[in-house]
């Protein structure tokens, strides 16, 4: 990218809020953003656009025809920014954008833009809480949009709760963190050395859950961030990824195809599947390595079921890496993780044969260790060696693990 300022398009929309965007728009232009503007018509009855229009020196457009903008502005302003903060954003454009309407100039263009999306809430209390809303904000962050949640407090309505768009200083902050993080991500993906060019990858990652009854199942303490970082470097690095994600909390990495499955035996299914022309698999994912032997088509209760609940039978799981292993050719490499609290090296060197594997990354886990974890300190095991690694971030690991993989494949 070359060297301007990062371009911030500031979305408004019709709620009694909108005052702050003034200040939001001062703000980030004191902290070097190029800011546009865009509202709705609603909007406008709050703060009229010749405010914004004189702040940032460019026409502010609401609507798709005859704008002052461009000819065709949706796509001309979707083009130009690289992120675009919808703040506030009231319960109604929240709606639109999760249901891709996209029936003025501000929902057009977030339909068409391809940059980090950022929502900031705000409204009523009840309104925020309603669940139409609530599912309408679990369907965007799903889909990796940045919510920024209200704050809580005194309602212009008088109510009190969440609902309140942050104060517009904190608010510009996260913006510029959001934006400049990911024009950093931008640029490392494109310098990155394409290196796994036309190679396919599948990375499991995550737990898995195993059901006991209709609300309760056996799980772990996985992230899925270790995956999450590994999709993340082969896809900088060229390759085709298929990411089989166990329930995280993660949002899919742009440009890899992500299958979501729960159980153990789904994920074994979902890998076995995308592993037939992978080049490269690797399991992260904490499997659950047993599994209720029957799942109760009720809730299972106290008094009344007590022998169910106080003897859970189980049976094992299958076991996914061996799996894979088994099966794979001689040009597919199976890569394996050994998360253990004590005498790791032994156990993953144990766990290279017992498995198949032709590498194991072996970690100790357990408090403040491992799991959920940003940084990660593993020793790598191959048939040629072991190599003992500093703790690093997970994503830099992500890139020492391919590094010895492609090695490895020679
Ligand atoms: O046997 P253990 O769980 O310690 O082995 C860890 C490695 O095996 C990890 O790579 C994990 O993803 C994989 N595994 C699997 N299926 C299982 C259990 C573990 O793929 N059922």
């Amino acid at each position: 990218m070359e060297d301007r300022k990062p371009r911030l398009l500031l979305g408004v929309t019709g709620c009694i809020a909108a005052y702050k965007s003034v200040e939001l728009l001062r703000f980030l232009q004191k902290a070097s953003a190029e800011v546009r503007v865009v509202m709705t018509e609603s909007a406008t009855e709050f703060v009229g656009p010749a405010t914004f229009e004189a702040l940032t020196g460019a026409p502010v457009g609401t609507g798709l025809f005859r704008s002052a903008v461009d000819p065709i502005p949706h796509i001309a302003l979707a083009e130009w920014c690289d992120g675009f903060v919808i703040a506030p954003c009231t319960a109604n454009v929240m709606a639109k954008l999760a249901h891709g309407i996209a029936d003025d100039l501000l929902t057009s263009t977030a339909l068409a833009c391809m940059a980090p999306l950022m929502v900031a809430p705000a409204m009523n209390v009840h309104m925020y809480e309603n669940a139409a809303t609530q599912a309408n904000l679990a369907l965007l962050k799903e889909r990796g949009l940045y919510i920024i949640e209200p704050d809580s407090g005194y309602l212009a309505c008088g109510d009190v709760g969440p609902g309140r768009l942050p104060e517009p200083a904190e608010l510009a902050q996260r913006v510029m963190a959001l934006v400049q993080e990911s024009l950093a991500g931008e640029l490392a993906h494109a310098e990155a050395v394409q290196d796994l060019a036309d190679a396919k990858v599948v990375i499991t990652a995550g737990p898995t859950r195993e059901p006991i009854d209709e609300v309760r199942y056996l799980s772990n303490y996985s992230s899925g961030k270790m995956g999450y970082s590994l999709a993340e470097a082969a896809r900088d690095r060229g390759a085709a990824v298929t990411l089989v994600s166990g329930p995280v909390s993660l949002s899919c990495p742009e440009g890899v195809e992500r299958v979501m499955v729960t159980t153990a035996q789904e994920m074994l299914e979902a890998t076995m599947e995308a592993a037939q022309d992978a080049a490269i698999v690797i399991c992260t994912a904490a499997v659950a390595d047993y599994r209720p032997a029957q799942v109760a088509d009720h809730k299972l209760k106290k008094g009344q079921d007590d022998e169910a609940l106080s003897r859970l039978q189980l049976v094992e799981n299958p076991d996914i890496l061996k799996t894979v292993a088994q099966a794979a050719g001689s040009d597919q490499t199976v890569v394996g993780f050994a998360a253990e609290t004590d005498s790791v090296v032994d156990y993953g060197r144990e766990k290279l044969a017992a498995k198949g594997a032709d590498l194991i990354v072996a970690n100790e886990v357990g408090p403040q260790k491992g799991f959920g974890q940003d940084t990660n300190e593993v020793t790598l095991i191959s048939a040629q060696g072991e190599q003992s690694l500093p703790s690093m971030p997970k994503r830099q690991l992500a890139d020492v693990i391919f590094d010895a993989i492609l090695e490895l494949r020679g």
